[in-house]
């Protein structure tokens, strides 16, 4: 049994009706759905969200700690959590994939947005598909775990 993580950070349980001109109209549970449909067999899928960075640190602790690929969408943590980059540093280090992920296209918006203290050490990032980033995501981890 392969399991994937997909883990999510602030704001992003509020997918639906937040912005969604930049995130569009697709809730978290809605992309959970979606992610499971077409699933291989024996590929379990475990989909979570917090808004509190220590919680997310510690999910990234448990993905090393089960050697669990992960699909992470650090939202507006991407920016400066270096609490979070030190974590998924964890990960590159134990050879365990980490695909960072992003709805809209951080570079096309916003100055702050434009820097991801989380890239440099993740597998390979995919940004700017809405849900799609996250299907693709899935997909590339399948094809290398
Ligand atoms: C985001 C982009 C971030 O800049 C933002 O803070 C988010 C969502 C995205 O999926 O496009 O919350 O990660």
């Amino acid at each position: 049994m392969t399991t994937i993580l997909v883990l999510n950070g602030p704001n992003l349980g509020r997918l639906g009706t937040r912005e969604p001109e930049v995130y569009g109209s697709e809730t978290l549970a809605d992309i959970e759905a979606s992610l499971r449909v077409g699933l291989p067999e024996g590929v379990e899928l475990e989909l979570r969200q917090t808004d509190d960075e220590g919680e997310l640190i510690r999910w990234i602790h448990e993905a090393v700690d089960r050697a669990t690929p992960v699909v992470l969408n650090p939202a507006a943590f991407t920016h400066y959590s270096y609490g979070l980059r030190d974590a998924a540093a964890l990960l590159k280090q134990a050879g365990v994939p980490l695909i960072e992920v992003h709805l809209s296209n951080p570079h096309a918006r916003e100055r702050f947005r434009h820097t991801s203290v989380i890239s440099a050490v993740a597998t390979g990032v995919i940004a700017g598909f809405g849900s799609d980033s996250y299907r693709l995501a899935v997909q590339q981890l399948l094809r290398i775990v």
